[in-house]
């Protein structure tokens, strides 16, 4: 690897050289990928790691007695112990493997949300959530009869804690849901008092982790939270796979999420009962050679080192506010850089974000532009859409400064 392992200084221009995609130009210009938040891109370990497992490796899980179902069902089981310790999970068998955050958050408002939710119970989000963590949240309520209130931003993008306890007086708290790091405009959110606060109502506190755990060390018994959901496409892993943690207590009282084979302890025209977790909430085949690329990405960003990642983009987005706020006619959205992660949203007046991604394309850089998947919070901006730009591990200074010249560029063909 060529990663800066056991030292502070994270070297991003060595890290970039285990990405192949780097490797290649766009429009003729070098690469500015400046889009991770929407998904990571992967590095040579992670891509051969899977490559490896289907040449070798690969056959059903839990179910055969020969020597290739045995290395399958070791590979899952490993990553299932590496997603454990990436979060500092008490139990890998409190660890369910799922396609995304969005399915994780799915089976806690399902499995949790159906049986326990009913009239006068409120639900709390925020107004910072992806869809995510909210529409999943909305539609239950719905068919419970339970409401969903959103804590406010402040003015500067950041939750507004002195709103609970007047939110708190419209009904019986029984879940708050948020994200850990805003996929919008980067906010960092206080989860511990979040948590804290949720469980002094007697509330579940469910935690989006998506936009965190690849880019921040995450211990969820010191975040005290219920729930912790991760996506693996956005932490250097394939697409397909994620995980939900959630306390073992919990888990075992839910219902399924998804039922079928693999997830029974026995079937009976009469009655079906559950396997044990984490079987129960994980119904037909595993996505084994998936977990395995999601078990080498972790090992990958673990040698590179979480707090070095952290500080590197950390410093991106302080450079990036810095560049960008010298643009003539930019509004910059969010909290001050020692606030947030690697994410910077913006708008430049007078032009569209999908003008300005398209122009910014033609110059090599990868930006993403529209509601992010967070309109309420858009709508509380009062724009429709903004440009973003997200960094990570292999994001170098040189990708900022594509993007500044780049604006500039916008500007003149919209003259
Ligand atoms: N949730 C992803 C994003 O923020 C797709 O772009």
């Amino acid at each position: 690897m060529a990663a800066t392992a056991g030292t502070r200084k994270l070297n991003a221009h060595a890290v970039r050289a285990d990405f192949p995609i780097f490797e290649q130009k766009i429009h003729g210009k070098p690469l500015a990928f400046l889009d991770s938040a929407a998904s990571s891109q992967k590095p040579r370990q992670m891509l051969e790691a899977m490559t490896t497992f289907y040449e070798t490796s690969y056959a059903n899980v839990h179910r055969g007695v020969y020597v290739l179902a045995e290395r399958a069902t070791a590979g899952l089981e490993g990553a299932r112990e590496k997603v454990r310790a990436l979060i500092n999970a008490p139990d890998a068998r409190e660890i369910i493997f799922v396609r995304n955050a969005t399915e994780a958050i799915n089976l806690v408002a399902y499995s949790w949300g159906m049986n326990n939710l009913g009239p006068g119970d409120l639900v709390i989000v925020s107004e910072l959530e992806h869809h995510s963590n909210f529409v999943p949240w909305q539609y239950v309520a719905g068919k419970t009869g339970a409401r969903v209130a959103m804590l406010p931003l402040t003015d500067d993008g950041e939750l507004d804690l002195s709103a609970l306890d007047g939110l708190a007086k419209d009904g019986n708290v029984k879940v708050v849901a948020t994200n850990h790091v805003s996929n919008s405009i980067g906010t960092i959110n206080p989860i511990e008092k979040l948590a804290a606060w949720a469980h002094e109502q007697g509330a579940i506190f469910v935690c989006d982790g998506a936009q965190s755990a690849p880019h921040l060390a995450i211990d969820v018994q010191a975040l005290g939270v219920d729930f912790f959901a991760i996506s693996g496409h956005k932490l250097c892993g394939p697409s397909g796979i994620g995980a939900l943690w959630g306390r073992g207590d919990l888990l075992q009282a839910m219902e399924p999420f998804l039922t079928g084979g693999h997830m029974i302890s026995s079937v009976r025209l009469e009655k079906t009962t559950w396997g044990e977790l984490p079987h129960k909430f994980e119904a037909g085949t595993a996505p084994m050679a998936e977990a395995v690329g999601l078990g080498a990405a972790i090992d990958y960003l673990q040698d590179v080192g979480f707090d070095a990642i952290a500080q590197h983009e950390h410093e991106l987005a302080a450079y990036a506010l810095g560049r960008l706020s010298e643009v003539p006619g930019i509004t910059l959205y969010g909290p001050p850089a020692d606030r947030r992660a690697g994410i910077v949203s913006f708008n430049l007046d007078g032009i569209h974000p999908h003008d300005v991604a398209q122009i910014l394309d033609m110059q090599g850089v990868a930006i993403r532009a529209g509601h992010h998947c967070c309109q309420p919070l858009m709508h509380k901006l009062g724009v429709a859409a903004t440009n973003r730009a997200s960094f990570y591990l292999y994001t170098v200074q040189e990708e900022i400064d594509q993007l500044a010249d780049g604006l500039y560029t916008v500007q003149k063909v919209f003259a």
